[in-house]
């Protein structure tokens, strides 16, 4: 989902074409999110005025344009301070062209310009006031609204600073957003904000920096502040309330540098090649650069505020984002599922004690034991680790264990209690359901416990605790082996539950004498690549897919169905087996492409009925079975043979010919395997 890059280089030159690179190469970075239209802002050669360029489509179209459009000579000088904003947006509020896309700006002079990730919910009220003062909009976006806020108040306010006139606006703005601006008026200077939707600041110095934190400064009177924000305008037309000016002298001392570059992202791997030193704004941060200088003030104090933002050091590597040999970055991640799930496992599981520890949540462990029931809650790929668990998970807890979708969940009003441990499950820590989800049940008392990703995501850091699921960043939309590395911290998180439980401890070694073994079979599993491929060719051409199971492996279906369809925009359906007979075997017919998944498991015999009931409608399904099950293939003439494992743990080895498998047919399609068309890796917006 949209994403922000925006770069400050202070007293350290650059030429405007070296800044124009920089930005693009940034943008690349966060193509991974998702979107359909991009756009840059830099100074003029004589400071004077700001350009822009946008342009519908990849970042590769804006790239050329930029080629295209900046060709003097006099972009080649070098600028000794200078800020460059860059976007790549999803389109929420007016389709994807050039018009909508962002920068937005003020006014023709491109007096202020704005990036901007989220929505803004009361834009229209903020619009109506702006065009009785004469303002006239020319995109659909909510994004233009504040870049002509921020105009109407420098106007009315010309002794405001432009952190100050930032501030002004987003008090005045409802909704969830992270924006980053640049101003003629205020060259060399960048003001950034967000309010749930993630940014971060990366630092670049020339030496080693002399703190580890940034002091958060206050407004003097910020009681005013919040009563004054409650008065916000509802399409009235009277005076935007005007709040007192922050002071921003503080007995703590800003970061000040001599010679520094800044960069303002929407997540890491925009940065990681430049710096490895971030700080993660929280809501209702406003970061500001003024001659080199960065501060950190706050909207609203609240009592439990930190005195400072942590300068964080990223462990990730450049490397961790890079595609390697692979085609595309979702190949490599399905490849990297031998390594990912071990790193889900370090430093956790001890084979030869068969001890676990979950560092990040074993002092909630008694509460977690005294608890109602569990609630795994969470979307999509995110949605169907915790049903793939939670059979394990009723076993080895005793405890009721619901699954939700947060949008459902939300939409219900369910019922939380303070006994209740809620489990928030998302590879990227910011899907926006997910995260107002998390608010909700914390609001009612429950505990809440995040299975995350992203280090510093937003559902990392408003959880009680949580386990980090490791699987190293994951850049195509389509998820993959943060699915099964989700699922190997579920099942863990199911041992350490059951450490004590005397009549469970056979079952326990059982499983973990399979986790042992995993990352071979999955090495094993990936061999059957050039297999996949050749059905594949027998599949890409059909308009569905009807992918059929029960018990472990009903996940797997439900799976295996959301990548083929968000992959290949074929239709594609999970079904559950047993409720062939109550609807969906109307639609098996001899040209009907079918998948079963018939595993030796608990629920073999009722999946071999299935399987008759399929090919006796003329169903020539591909089957999914055990390596040496030759009664089970003996029902088709395509089948793929996994290694035997537990049958809790099957469901991570069938999961992997079902991404092969949408990947090649998504290949063979033609269609853009790691940015499937109106698609986003971080959902920011409900
Ligand atoms: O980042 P999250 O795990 O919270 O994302 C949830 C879903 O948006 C995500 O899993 C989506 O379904 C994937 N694109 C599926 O491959």
């Amino acid at each position: 989902m949209c994403g922000i890059f925006a770069y400050l280089n202070y007293l350290t030159p650059k030429s405007r074409l070296e800044v124009l690179d920089l930005l693009v190469t940034g943008l690349k970075r966060l193509e991974y999110r998702g979107y359909d239209s991009t756009g840059v802002a830099i100074d003029s050669p004589d400071s004077k005025n700001i350009v822009m360029v946008k342009r519908m489509g990849k970042v590769k179209v804006l790239e050329d344009a930029i080629q295209e459009h900046f060709t003097g000579g006099e972009y080649s000088e070098p600028v000794a301070t200078h800020i460059g904003i860059a976007h790549t947006r999803w389109a929420t509020h007016g389709e994807p062209c050039e018009r909508n896309s962002h920068p937005q700006r003020s006014d023709e002079g491109n007096g202020f310009v704005v990036v901007h990730n989220g929505i803004i919910t009361n834009y229209n009220d903020v619009k109506t006031f702006l065009r009785k003062r004469g303002y006239e909009f020319e995109s659909e976006t909510d994004t233009e609204v504040f870049a002509k806020l921020v105009h109407h108040l420098w106007k009315t306010h010309p002794t405001y600073s432009f952190r100050e006139l930032v501030e002004q606006a987003i008090l005045q703005l409802e909704g969830a957003f992270a924006v980053a601006v640049k101003s003629k008026h205020f060259p060399g200077e960048c003001v950034a904000a967000r309010r749930s939707s993630p940014l971060l600041v990366g630092i670049k110095t020339k030496t080693r920096l002399a703190t580890d934190h940034i002091p958060i400064l206050y407004g003097k009177d910020d009681k005013k502040q919040t009563s004054d924000q409650e008065t916000r305008p509802h399409g009235q037309t009277r005076e935007l309330p005007v709040l007192p000016r922050s002071d921003s002298t503080s007995e703590f001392m800003p970061l000040e540098e001599k010679e520094v570059e800044y960069f303002f992202a929407s997540d890491a791997s925009a940065v990681i090649e430049h710096t490895n030193r971030v700080i993660y704004l929280e809501d209702d941060d406003v970061a500001a650069v003024r001659d080199g200088t960065l501060s950190i003030h706050r909207l609203k104090k609240s009592l439990d505020d930190p005195h400072a933002r942590e300068i964080t050091t990223l462990k990730m590597e450049i490397q961790q984002i890079m595609k390697g040999n692979y085609d595309y970055f979702m190949q490599k991640e399905i490849f990297e599922q031998p390594d990912s799930v071990v790193n889900t496992m370090r430093g956790r599981v001890r084979f030869d004690g068969n001890a676990i520890v979950l560092g990040g949540i074993k002092d909630y462990i008694p509460e977690i034991k005294r608890c109602r029931r569990l609630m795994l809650i969470g979307c999509g790929t995110s949605y169907h680790s915790a049903v793939a668990t939670r059979q394990l998970l009723e076993e080895l807890t005793e405890l009721p264990v619901m699954v939700e979708l947060a949008s459902d969940f939300l939409d219900r009003n369910t019922p939380i209690f303070r006994d209740d441990v809620c489990f928030f499950i998302s590879q990227s820590g910011e899907t926006a359901d997910t995260l107002m989800a998390l608010r909700y049940c914390k609001q009612r008392g429950a505990l809440i416990m995040g299975i995350t990703n992203t280090v510093g995501s937003s559902i990392c850091r408003e959880s009680h605790c949580g386990v980090h699921i490791n699987a190293g960043p994951e850049i195509g939309v389509a998820s993959t082996k943060a699915y099964t590395s989700q699922f190997i911290s579920l099942v863990m998180f199911a041992l350490v539950m059951s450490e004590d439980r005397l009549s469970l401890q056979q079952r326990r070694l059982e499983i973990l004498q399979a986790l042992s073994n995993l990352a071979d079979q999955i090495r094993k599993v990936l061999k059957l690549d050039s297999k996949v491929q050749e059905l594949a060719k027998d599949l890409y051409q059909h308009k569905s897919l009807l992918i059929m199971g029960r018990g472990y492996n009903f996940a797997t279906c439900l799976e295996g169905a959301l990548k083929v369809k968000e992959l290949t925009y074929m239709h594609s359906e999970g079904i559950m087996a047993g409720e062939l007979k109550h609807g969906p075997l109307a639609l098996v017919d001899d040209s009907m492409p079918v998948l079963m998944i018939v595993l030796r498991d608990p629920v073999y015999v009722k999946c071999m009925n299935a399987l008759q009931q399929v090919t006796s409608r003329k169903g020539c399904p591909i089957i999914i079975c055990e390596e040496g099950d030759e009664e089970t293939k003996a029902f088709s003439s395509r089948s793929l043979e996994i290694p035997r494992t537990v049958d809790c743990l099957q469901g991570i080895l069938t999961v992997i010919p079902m991404q092969l498998l949408s990947y090649h047919i998504a290949v063979l399609r033609g269609c853009d395997v790691d940015c499937p068309r109106n698609l986003a890796k971080s959902v920011t917006v409900e």
